[in-house]
């Protein structure tokens, strides 16, 4: 009795930990689902994160902008491509970052994990299109907790995913990182961090919450806390680098994209605009709000070498 009186507060915590996760996971497959189909017009190659602008990229470019952001992740990778490297993207959305690094990188072998049975299926259709079944495995699952054995890849990477993962330090998905990733492999992380905490009220505060919501978001990782939770899991050569500057150019397009999708779907649209598709709308134009808050919000590359 005096066991039972124990134990059960502690499994009632746990089952609805359990649950929160539960129903956390089967917001994100439902956003995605719903809204996913509309990142065509983000993306012809459906990139689904923003893009990095350099000297050189003509800005009004965004597909040439967002193929960008996926060479400077793999550049950040310092891989040695002469050989065979094996490489997960955790959180691939549609595998386009893994197509690009299958056409540039022949002796790639990368595995990318989802969530969302129908990003699944879209990104297999998409890789069957650009022949890189062979290079390219999409799996549906919890990057959080792979099937991937441990020690098993020389690169790990996880654009606008990241966010996804549970508490400010993000440690479900550094721990997993930290798991499979070899010694001596490489991770590279672009996402959007916190810099600083955001007081209980006020305008910021309204746009972050808002941004989260619609997003399908719990919070964003905070940079400070994602940084020491590296250093505890004794990660290497660790950097963090401010990128929003190059990442803005990607950003500005986003009223033009809304403006120009939703005039399409008035017009000539033949599916429903679901709450999910309106967020969709929202969360990129509350991302710009929140992005001109320079002291509270930053988007990173954050990189290191498991040690
Ligand atoms: C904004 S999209 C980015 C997709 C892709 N990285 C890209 O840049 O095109 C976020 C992705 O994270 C995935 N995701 C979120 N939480 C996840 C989890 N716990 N396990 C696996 N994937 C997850 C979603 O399914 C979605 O594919």
């Amino acid at each position: 009795m005096k066991v039972a009186a124990m134990t059960l507060p502690q499994q009632k915590a746990g089952q609805s930990t359990r649950n929160q996760t539960q129903s956390k996971k089967e917001l994100i497959i439902s956003y995605y689902e719903k809204a996913g189909p509309d990142y065509q017009s983000w993306s012809k190659n459906y990139n689904m994160h923003f893009g990095y602008w350099k000297k050189g990229i003509n800005p009004l470019n965004r597909e040439a902008m967002l193929e960008q952001l996926n060479e400077k992740v793999f550049e950040k990778l310092s891989i040695n491509h002469v050989k065979p490297f094996a490489i997960a993207d955790l959180g691939c959305g549609l595998g386009a970052t893994l197509r690009y690094g299958a056409k540039k990188y022949p002796t790639m072998k990368g595995k990318g994990i989802t969530l969302v049975p129908w990003q699944v299926d879209q990104a297999k259709s998409l890789n069957t299109k650009s022949k890189a079944t062979e290079s390219i495995e999409i799996i549906e699952g919890d990057y959080c907790n792979t099937k991937f054995a441990d020690n098993s890849l020389d690169a790990v990477i996880a654009i606008e995913s990241s966010c996804y993962a549970s508490g400010d330090n993000k440690s479900d998905l550094l721990n997993e990182i930290q798991r499979i990733l070899k010694p001596g492999g490489r991770f590279v992380i672009s996402d959007g961090f916190l810099k600083k905490p955001l007081g209980p009220n006020g305008f910021l505060r309204s746009v972050y919450d808002q941004l989260c919501a619609s997003w399908a978001l719990t919070e964003l990782g905070s940079i400070k806390e994602v940084e020491s939770r590296l250093r505890q899991l004794k990660f290497k050569d660790i950097e963090i680098e401010d990128v929003s500057m190059n990442i803005a150019p990607s950003v500005a397009h986003v009223p033009f994209t809304v403006i120009y999708f939703l005039i399409k779907e008035l017009l000539f649209g033949k599916e429903k605009m679901t709450k999910e598709r309106w967020d969709n709308l929202k969360s990129p134009l509350l991302t710009m709000v929140l992005g001109s808050a320079r002291s509270h919000f930053g988007y990173y590359f954050v990189s290191g070498t498991k040690g």
